[in-house]
């Protein structure tokens, strides 16, 4: 009861509520996945053993491991069906249309094999989710290239494999082990994230008893947004215009300007009032691949720490409590690993496929009803039409 309307359990305590996979305390800067925090998995976990654990809500033993990873190997071959539709697409078409489409696609492919009141079938199709996101977003970004699609190597590892795909030439390339784990990790980072608003878009999609991958298109479709999970892609246009540290404060002054609309983007968080300690784990990470890489006086991640110096010491983002989020060093990191802007949010969708189907996984194993949030009702009363 907060003095307008009673709570009611019955709607909010399906759709879009109760769970145990992640929690965050936004005020402390927590997050953990199924109890553990998100820097010791970023340190000693992957992101399919990650992803076993949203799903499974345990850490796999070795054997629940290799029988994982298989499965979702032997998962991640797309339909030709679904490669036509990829190449039907206009070579100007953004990325994240034709993810949406693609994945909405494997619904119609897949739909007569899925009975969602049975476990094997949801656990055969988050294989198939998980095995095939990151094929699509490669298939994606070839076709708008205008280059021939490689096929997935099972011999290659997840990150790997997703790289390969990407910006190799044949199927037997071979990737830096130094790229195949910061993608990982960037994968790994995203994976999950509470009922953030596209997570919350599949539990109510999912929630009227659809196919799971429709629902995780629309989920797809909420993430595209730049106040969500574009702003990756927003972040990096944004050091891009700025250009030289010299023209960072322009930039502070136009985002404290309420007449401005510009806002710093990966600043703020719904959530967040003290750091995303995603953001933390990023900034390391990005530290790390771009030495390795030998781009540590990349002109980008200078403004980006100088930015992110002043914006922590000035007082209008310490009153508002506006922190790096996750958005904020991704950017930088896929940068130097040659992915282009306009496929970073797809990488984001990639990453988190797994962490809306744990979601809807949840929410569907057990009873539950259709979500129907409430509005508050702010215009007329009942009148009577004119005689
Ligand atoms: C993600 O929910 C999740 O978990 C999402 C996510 C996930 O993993 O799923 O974490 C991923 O979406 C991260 C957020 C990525 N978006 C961006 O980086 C875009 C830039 N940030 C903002 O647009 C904004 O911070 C939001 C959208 C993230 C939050 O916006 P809110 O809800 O308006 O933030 P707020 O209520 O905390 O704002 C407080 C004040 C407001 O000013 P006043 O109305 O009090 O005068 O701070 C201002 C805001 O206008 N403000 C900003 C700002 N963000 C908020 N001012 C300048 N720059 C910003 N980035």
């Amino acid at each position: 009861k907060n003095g307008f309307f009673t709570y009611d359990p019955g709607f909010m305590s399906t759709a879009s509520c109760e769970s145990q996979i992640t929690f965050i305390d936004g005020g402390k800067g927590v997050l953990l996945h199924r109890g553990y925090p998100i820097d010791q998995l970023a340190e000693h976990s992957d992101y399919l053993e990650t992803c076993y654990l949203l799903l499974k809500g345990e850490l796999p033993n070795q054997e629940q491991k290799q029988h994982f990873v298989q499965a979702v190997k032997d998962s991640s071959e797309v339909a030709s069906s679904v490669a036509n539709l990829i190449q039907s697409f206009p070579k100007e078409a953004h990325p994240m249309a034709v993810m949406c489409s693609a994945v909405a696609a494997l619904a119609a492919v897949y739909n007569d094999e899925i009975d969602i009141t049975k476990e094997a079938d949801r656990d055969q199709t988050a294989y198939r989710l998980i095995g095939q996101m990151p094929t699509l977003a490669a298939m994606t970004y070839k076709h708008l290239k205008g280059e021939d699609f490689v096929a997935s190597n099972p011999a290659l590892d997840y990150a790997a494999n997703y790289l390969n795909m990407t910006f190799g030439k044949s199927t037997d390339d071979k990737v830096s082990p130094v790229l195949a784990k910061a993608m990982d990790r960037i994968f790994l980072l995203h994976a999950d994230h509470e009922q953030n608003a596209s997570t919350s878009t599949v539990r109510l999609s999912g929630s009227s008893g659809t196919n799971p991958f429709a629902a995780i298109a629309a989920g797809i479709s909420t993430l595209w947004g730049p106040a969500h999970g574009g702003a990756n892609e927003a972040v990096l246009n944004m050091l891009e215009e700025i250009g030289s540290v010299d023209n960072i404060d322009t930039y502070v002054a136009k985002a404290k300007d309420k007449a401005d609309p510009f806002r710093l983007m990966g600043f703020g968080h719904r959530v967040y009032k003290n750091f995303d300690p995603r953001a933390k784990v990023m900034k390391q990470a990005a530290d790390e691949v771009l030495s390795e890489l030998g781009l540590e006086n990349d002109p980008l991640l200078a403004i980006a720490k100088k930015l992110e110096k002043i914006a922590l010491e000035d007082e209008y983002f310490i009153q508002k409590k506006l922190y790096p989020n996750v958005d904020f060093y991704s950017g930088i990191i896929m940068k130097a690993l040659g992915i282009p802007t306009e496929m970073f949010t797809v990488i984001f969708a990639t990453g988190r496929a797994v962490g809306w189907y744990a979601h809807w996984d949840e929410m569907v194993s057990k009873p539950y009803k259709i979500g129907r949030p409430r509005q508050l009702y702010t215009g007329y009363t009942q009148r009577d039409y004119p005689a």
